[in-house]
């Protein structure tokens, strides 16, 4: 199956080299990045390609980009991992687009499109014969959208709600262990990369509502936009509450909920027992979904990182290669 790639950052070589490394039947075609990119239909030399990016910064040739690739007959599948754009999902979004509208398959790792868009863009899929896969948008290598299409096929959902911003997971943990203040803690998380240097999105609940906007549009068949969401962030959350939580065996953590039968979607920090499953620790994230005949299942996962985010992609992928055959 032959594979163009949209992106060659954390995700995108952490794919690259999944592909490199295993023996999945895939063959990488064409890649490109902000500046460079390149279509090899006889298969890229993966290895080659990541020394060069490292190297030069540039993936192939420059004035070789999205459109040519896209325009190409060099690919069945077309991996989407460029930035993120929560206001317009550009340019993201009109790559999917056009990829979709030509019969080709994708599987993303961009929140943005997907979360602006999911109808559409599913009603595209389902026009042109193509798949819409995106695993890797909610909760990194966590396999929340296998779990509840397939291992829990048949279930009625009732209840979905966890802990799916890493960062935030982060520093309420560190506030509860060392005390530290929320800006301290904040400051520890950007030293160690775990926040960027503008948090906003993270620390105010944002990115949280974005993904509970992904999995109530995909799993309910919701149509929801980010303003459906009530949210309230960590920025508010003092050393003082979480001591008074911990000294009742509780503590804080911001939770994503979404009850289809009450039509709430809401992110706010909750105080938990400390033995509740959601409780996990650092940049972990943590799921429940409460279902009618499987009772409540919690999945816990890394949620963010280079091979951790590509393994979601690859299990799209081979979703699309193995269960449904290839179309195009
Ligand atoms: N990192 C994670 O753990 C994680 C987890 C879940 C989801 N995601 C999502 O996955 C996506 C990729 O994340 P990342 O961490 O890999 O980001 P990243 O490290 O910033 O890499 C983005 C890549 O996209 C390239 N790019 C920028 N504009 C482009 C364009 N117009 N056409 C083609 N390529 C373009 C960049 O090129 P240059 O190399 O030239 O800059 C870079 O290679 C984002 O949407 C992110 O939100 C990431």
């Amino acid at each position: 199956m032959r594979i163009a790639m949209l992106g060659l950052g954390s995700v995108g070589k952490g794919i690259a080299r999944a592909i490199l490394e295993q023996d999945l039947g895939l063959s990488l075609t064409a890649v490109a990045d902000s500046k460079s990119g390149r279509i090899e239909p006889s298969g890229i030399d993966i290895a080659s390609m990541l020394e060069q990016k490292e190297r030069t910064g540039m993936c192939g040739t420059p004035g070789v980009g999205a459109a040519d690739i896209l325009a190409s007959d060099a690919y069945d599948i077309l991996i989407e991992v460029s930035p993120t754009n929560a206001e317009t999902g550009e340019p993201a979004l009109g790559y999917i687009r056009e990829a979709l509208s030509r019969g080709m398959s994708v599987v993303t790792s961009n929140k943005g499109p997907v979360a602006l868009d999911y109808q559409s863009l599913h009603l595209l899929a389902k026009e042109h014969g193509a798949y819409l896969r995106y695993e890797a948008t909610v909760c990194g290598a966590i396999p929340i959208m296998h779990t509840i299409e397939s291992g829990l096929a048949g279930n009625t959902i009732t209840k979905l709600y966890g802990v799916f911003n890493g960062t935030c997971n982060y520093i309420l943990t560190r506030m509860a262990e060392e005390g530290l203040t929320y800006q301290q803690a904040l400051l520890e998380a950007r030293e160690l990369g775990y926040a960027e240097a503008d948090p906003t999105y993270d620390v105010k609940g944002i990115d949280a509502a974005i993904k509970l906007v992904i999995l109530a549009n995909a799993v309910w068949g919701m149509e929801k936009t980010l303003d459906d969401v009530e949210i309230t962030g960590i920025d508010g959350v003092t050393t003082a509450a979480i001591a008074l939580a911990e000294e009742q065996d509780l503590t804080i953590r911001l939770i994503g909920e979404i009850i289809p039968a009450e039509d709430v979607l809401r992110v706010s920090p909750r105080i938990i027992p400390k033995s509740h499953p959601l409780v996990v620790e650092e940049t972990l994230n943590a799921v429940a979904i409460d279902t009618e005949m499987a009772g409540e299942i919690t999945l816990i996962g890394k949620g963010a990182g280079s091979l951790e985010t590509a393994s979601a992609v690859i299990s799209d992928l081979l979703f699309i290669r193995d269960c449904h055959g290839r179309r195009s």
